[in-house]
């Protein structure tokens, strides 16, 4: 499948729009009869659809009609964030089979121009472009996100500044997010923000968009693209799978879709480390057969990895087979391949054929162990039935001929339908196996975890609790290394979590590596893996003793690490507030808020500019000296957040503003006792 990056989409658009008439005046008839006029102008007339209509616009087809530009403030999933009262919303006027253009009136090109941009994803045939009058080449140009809530887009526009261009709205597609939208479209006026007229607290947008982004791995260029944690170069990834350590080299492999920053036929990205915080990018490990239809999305789903008794790599994994593509094909089998170099694979074996009965809601997800019992290889995989979530395992001897063993547990109605990437290891030295899983409850993606016992055939719970304290993972997976730990790393987001660096051809983060251990209590905790220390850098800021009333900031910083004791017994306020990546003024902040009352801690990410707005709790116990210890991980569009007793809050946050890197502490109805904090500058885990 071929790649796209953005030099490549700007000349594919540049050939299809050769094809198309460019701009005339007669098309510009619904200007306003005192707009200035031709290359003099400088913006678009009714940049922001404040007039209520199109007027200025050109519109062609039924995509964008009088109807499309709208005051509704809100849509399923939130607010649409526009700005003033009207917006360009492309569902509006005809839903998403509408199809049409819409064209700005003729304006000098500034050096650089903004406007928010909202809808569906598709470079080829939903966009916005700008576009040179004199000979119709498209410029420059940005598609959606599969989201309706607006991003910010900058375009450098420098090299074409003072030629009469114009603006091309481009709706060709039709079906699921075949629409897209537009507002407050800035030329002269500080497109990059700044203007506190414009409601933008005199700060800068971050510099976001397609037509930003350098090819190569040049990582530091993105402003949302986390620096010490495995994203995908370009398009799509979801689930690690396989993580593994293997000849000495930590392995992570990742669900992944090439083509475009969407879920699609999953592929298996593959990256190593030698100490699991520094990353070597290699080359996509597993592949599926090119579809047969235009939406057949079978591929390679989740799976594991183990180094089998050859000492080779072997990998099982879901062979998912889209059945409207492939009628009478089985929907989920397991399948297994071998690497004899920890890269490239051999050709799959079947594992098994299909799933045993009582998998009416799935049967995915292998993860093999060996079985310390009998010294067998195991797999469990993920699996309901009946409104329950359940887990099926299986033995083998060799890894290629699996008998079914039955059902190793299961839940009840209130812990979702369908476990997926089902994870079943001991942990300790005293017997104590570990049951990770996740599911869907009411709408919310969840990680649960059950700690309990098991026996060579079920696993019996004592205890059960939830993975992340935060939103924004799932589908954790563990393994363990050489030296006897525990490691996990999850997907970095979940499946309703939103995505805004589409805008920069990309979505998908795995988290941090952590370490997974047994707490007092009896319950899961986790901490940051250790070597994470070996990408600290220069220390930004510290402080001993330092008493808070109101609000204090600790230093800047985007990519850091923040540890922090805060001394409760001396703390005389009940809420404590960390506010991370926090803009001046308090424009925008991503809060850590404890309640002493309570004993909780909340992740709210109401404040955090693009992506989802919500709030976590979570309960943390202070240690028995009276103290809160907290280790944040801050990495441009990431926070992770541990609690001295082993909790961990992950969200992802998408901040809007340059100068959003605040860390500071506030104290609400009293003081705040820090008995230290330092702030950290953390190093890329990439070497390029
Ligand atoms: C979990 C999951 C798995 C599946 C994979 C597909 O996020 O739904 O169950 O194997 O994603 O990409």
């Amino acid at each position: 499948m071929s790649r796209w990056t953005a030099p490549n989409l700007i000349a594919i658009a540049a050939l299809l729009v050769a094809a198309t008439a460019p701009a005339s005046a007669n098309t510009l008839a619904h200007r306003a009869p005192d707009a200035p006029r031709g290359p003099k102008a400088t913006g678009p007339v009714n940049p922001g659809f404040e007039t209520g209509d199109l007027t200025g616009w050109t519109a062609t087809g039924d995509a964008f009609g009088p109807g499309a530009v709208s005051d509704t403030d809100t849509y399923w999933g939130g607010p649409f964030h526009h700005k003033g009262r009207y917006h360009l919303w492309g569902h509006a006027a005809e839903g998403d089979d509408a199809t049409g253009t819409l064209t700005s009136s003729s304006f000098a090109a500034p050096s650089r121009m903004s406007f928010a941009i909202a809808g569906g994803w598709d470079p080829d045939r939903l966009y916005v472009a700008l576009v040179r009058d004199s000979d119709g080449r498209q410029l420059l140009k940005q598609t959606g996100m599969d989201d309706e809530a607006y991003v910010r887009i900058v375009w450098d526009t420098g090299r074409w500044r003072g030629q009469a261009v114009h603006l091309e709205v481009v709706d060709r597609k039709t079906g699921g997010w075949g629409h897209i939208n537009l507002d407050d479209v800035r030329t002269p006026n500080d497109p990059v923000g700044g203007d506190p007229d414009q409601d933008d607290n005199g700060l800068t947008f971050r510099t976001l968009g397609q037509a930003n982004q350098p090819t190569g791995h040049q990582y530091a260029a993105d402003a949302l693209r986390p620096q010490f944690h495995y994203t995908p170069y370009q398009g799509w990834i979801n689930d690690p799978n396989g993580v593994v350590q293997f000849r000495g080299r930590h392995h992570l492999f990742s669900q992944h879709y090439p083509d475009a920053p969407l879920w699609g036929p999953m592929h298996w990205a593959h990256a190593d480390s030698p100490d699991a915080v520094r990353w070597r990018e290699l080359p996509i490990a597993l592949t599926p057969a090119p579809p047969a239809t235009p939406t057949d999305n079978s591929g390679i789903f989740s799976g594991s990895a183990v180094e089998d008794d050859d000492g080779n790599l072997t990998v099982a994994y879901t062979r998912f087979t889209d059945t409207e593509a492939h009628p009478g094909a089985k929907p989920e089998t397991v399948e297994i391949a071998t690497s004899t170099d920890g890269v490239r694979f051999g050709a799959p074996r079947e594992a098994v054929a299909e799933p045993p009965a009582g998998s009416g809601a799935g049967f995915r997800d292998p993860k093999v162990f060996r079985d310390p019992a009998d010294n067998r290889w195991k797999m469990v995989v993920g699996s309901g039935d009946g409104g329950r979530g359940r887990v099926h395992l299986y033995a083998s001897d060799d890894l290629r001929a699996w008998t079914y063993e039955g059902v190793l547990t299961e839940g009840d109605e209130s812990t979702g339908a369908m476990w997926e990437c089902p994870d079943l290891f001991p942990l300790g030295d005293d017997g104590t196996w570990v049951l990770l899983y996740s599911t869907n409850e009411g709408g919310e993606s969840v990680q649960r975890y059950a700690v309990g016992s098991y026996d060579g055939g079920k696993f019996t719970a004592d205890r059960h609790g939830v993975l992340d304290g935060g939103g924004d993972s799932y589908a954790a997976q563990s393994y363990r290394t050489g030296d006897g730990r525990r490691l996990m790393t999850a997907w970095m987001s979940d499946w309703n979590v939103k995505e805004p660096t589409r805008v920069n051809g990309w979505a998908g983060a795995q988290t941090l590596h952590r370490e997974l251990f047994l707490r007092p209590d009896g319950g899961l905790g986790q901490r940051p893996v250790k070597e994470a220390d070996t990408l600290e850098k220069d220390t930004i800021a510290s402080v001993k003793d330092k008493k808070v009333k109101g609000g204090w900031r600790l230093g800047r910083g985007d990519t850091a690490r923040l540890k922090a004791v805060l001394d409760l017994n001396a703390t005389t306020a009940d809420t404590v507030t960390v506010r991370l990546k926090a803009a001046p003024g308090g424009a925008e902040a991503t809060e850590l808020r404890y309640r002493k009352s309570a004993g909780t801690l909340t992740l709210d990410t109401a404040g955090s500019g693009y992506g989802t707005a919500d709030s976590y709790t979570t309960r943390v116990a202070p240690a028995a000296d009276g103290t809160l210890s907290l280790d944040v991980l801050i990495d441009r569009s990431s926070v992770e957040v541990f609690t001295g007793d082993g909790e961990a809050l992950t969200a992802r946050v998408y901040p809007r503003y340059q100068e959003s890197d605040g860390v500071e502490f506030a104290a609400d109805g009293g003081e705040l006792h820090i008995k230290s904090a330092t702030l950290t500058a953390m190093g890329s885990s990439w070497s390029d």
